[in-house]
Formats: C-alpha cells, structure tokens, sequence
C-alpha cells in the first residue's frame, strides 16, 4: 500500500478517490512546511498546492517520493529539474481551469474599465447621492484592442471572449501560434505601445520575472489598464504602484501577487485598482476537476502507467 500525502482540503475526497492507499491529509486547512517536510519521509506520492515550494530541500527529505501532482497549471513553486534528477515525476492540471480563468479575467477587466469596486464602495457608504451624468465614467471596450502577453490556452480563451465584445485582439509569444482564434501576433514592445487593455497570461519563467518593469511600464498608454490573471511575480508591483499613483497608467486588475498571501502595501493604497484573492480558477467544478486530475495522475503513477499531463516526460523516460 502505498502513502500519498496530500497537502491540503481538495475540493473532492482525495481518499475516497485513492482506494487501496494510505491517503494522509489534515482534516481542515493546509500543512505548514514543517508537516510537509515530516509527511514527507514516508510518502509516495504528494498532491501539493501552488503555495507549497517544492525545492531541493524539500525532495532531499523525501527519499520514496515517485510523484509531485501539483493542483495547478503553473509549476514554478516546483523545483522541476530537481525532481526530474532524482526521478520523481511532476504532473499538473491543465485545460480544466482555462474557462474558469479565463472568465475571470473578464470579470476583471470590466470591472477596471467600469470602475465597479469604486462605484460599489460609495452606494454601500451610504454616500451615493443619486444618478448624474458624469459620474463614475469608465471606458467602452468596443473598438479598442487588447493586448495579449503569452497565446496559451487561457490566452486564446480570453481572445474567444473579446469577440463578443467588439474588441481587436493583438498578442506577443516568443512564436506566432497555430491556432490564433483570430488574434494578430506583433512584438512585445508593438502590444505596449498599441493595446488598450494588457492582459498577462504567461507563465512565470527565469524569462518572464520582472517583465513588466518600471521601463515596461512606462510603455503602456498612460490610459491602459493592466490585467494579471497569471502570476504576480511578471510584474515589479511598486513601480506598478508607482505608475498608478504618479496617472501614468490607466488602471491595474489583478489576482495574483508576488508574495502571496501578502500584497504589497503600495498596491493596497494605490489608485484604480481591482485586487483579487487568486480566485481565477475557483469554480466548484473547476476545483474538482483540478483536484480529480491530481488523484488520477498519482494512481497512474503509483501503477507504473504515464500520468497524461506530465510536465517532465524525461523523468519517465529515466524510471
Ligand atoms: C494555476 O493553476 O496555476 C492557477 O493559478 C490556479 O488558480
């Protein structure tokens, strides 16, 4: 019988869905690193989140690990060349999240351009003193462009919904894409100097860490809003901040932060900013899908098959 230690709640019954295994999971809440690091000595296989850093350390004291399933697209909370040294196999839950995020970003771009959280905050403080007509005046999204950084799949769902809204949609990628949905490949510089809306969609690479910089920043219309539904750590948050408070910058939508669970205190005071709690893929049925993927690639795993979403096929090949 194998173990598989699970690193938090999931939105499905991780034992229930593992027969036949020792499933060791806390009854509530997350696993802090020390009980991670213990679990670890005996575990098999883990199902870890994307706020557990799975680094050197952490593998150094897991010497039966076979698999890191990771309840996430992004894995750069995994140390993954280190895992493929050592031969332990990390999974990931793609597709399954890609509407969910994408609607997400939706929701926060109108609500940058429509200005909601603001509108909302003065009817709830009682200090709404009836319609007039110049207030809370936002931006109409028809015939204006969107500028999308990184065409993957939550990319290319987000160009499908700028259909509807009457929107060009432009993209930078190392690579013009196969499957475009329509979207015009230009360079990184073209989309900041031309796109209304901004919106990141790339992972968080050694390459993409600090893109957008105080200098990328200062490229973007002083009118555009900034859109970040992929991770925090793309963009340098005081010289965003920065960029607010000095009205260089239109507005700033974003669910994911550098330092999560904290945000910089910069970005809390800063102007016309929407500020999520890394909700893009929190649906119930995305979540128990993301959670089935996790459970699937583990039994796979522990019954010598190929997870499906493998993210280091070179750790099979060396098992
Ligand atoms: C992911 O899967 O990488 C998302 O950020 C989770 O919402």
């Amino acid at each position: 019988m194998a173990t598989v230690l699970v690193t938090s709640v999931l939105a499905i019954d991780a034992a229930a869905a593992l027969p036949g295994h020792a499933v060791v999971a806390p009854a509530r809440g997350r696993l802090d690193r020390e009980a991670l690091l213990g679990g670890l000595a005996t575990a098999d296989a883990l199902i870890c989140l994307l706020t557990d850093r799975i680094d050197r350390a952490l593998l150094a004291a897991a010497p039966s690990l076979r698999i890191v399933a990771n309840h996430a697209v992004g894995v750069d909370n995994v140390d993954v060349t280190a895992c493929t040294e050592r031969g332990v196999l990390v999974a990931n839950t793609p597709d399954v999240l890609t509407d969910a995020t994408a609607d997400l970003t939706w929701a926060l771009l109108l609500a940058a351009a429509r200005r909601l959280g603001e509108a909302e905050g003065v009817l709830r403080a009682g200090r709404w003193s009836g319609w007039e007509p110049t207030q809370f005046l936002g931006v109409e999204l028809a015939g204006r462009t969107l500028g999308i950084v990184g065409l993957g799949r939550i990319g290319r769902a987000v160009a499908r919904r700028a259909r509807g809204f009457g929107m060009e949609v432009i993209y930078a990628a190392p690579r013009p894409a196969a499957d475009d949905d329509g979207a015009r490949h230009v360079s990184l510089d073209a989309l900041c100097r031309d796109a209304d809306v901004v919106s990141l969609h790339c992972p968080a690479t050694e390459a993409t860490r600090g893109m957008f910089d105080a200098a990328r920043l200062a490229t973007l219309k002083p009118t555009a809003i900034l859109v970040n539904t992929a991770r925090g750590a793309l963009i340098d948050e005081p010289a965003l901040a920065a960029a607010l408070a000095a009205g260089k910058l239109g507005a700033a939508a974003l669910d994911v932060f550098a330092s999560e669970p904290s945000v910089h205190p910069a970005l809390l005071a800063a102007p016309r900013t929407v500020l999520l709690p890394h909700i893009g893929s929190a649906t119930r049925t995305t979540r128990a899908k993301m959670g089935q993927l996790c459970v699937d690639a583990v039994r796979d795993a522990l019954a010598g098959r190929r997870p499906a979403h493998l993210v280091n096929p070179t750790a099979w090949r060396l098992a």
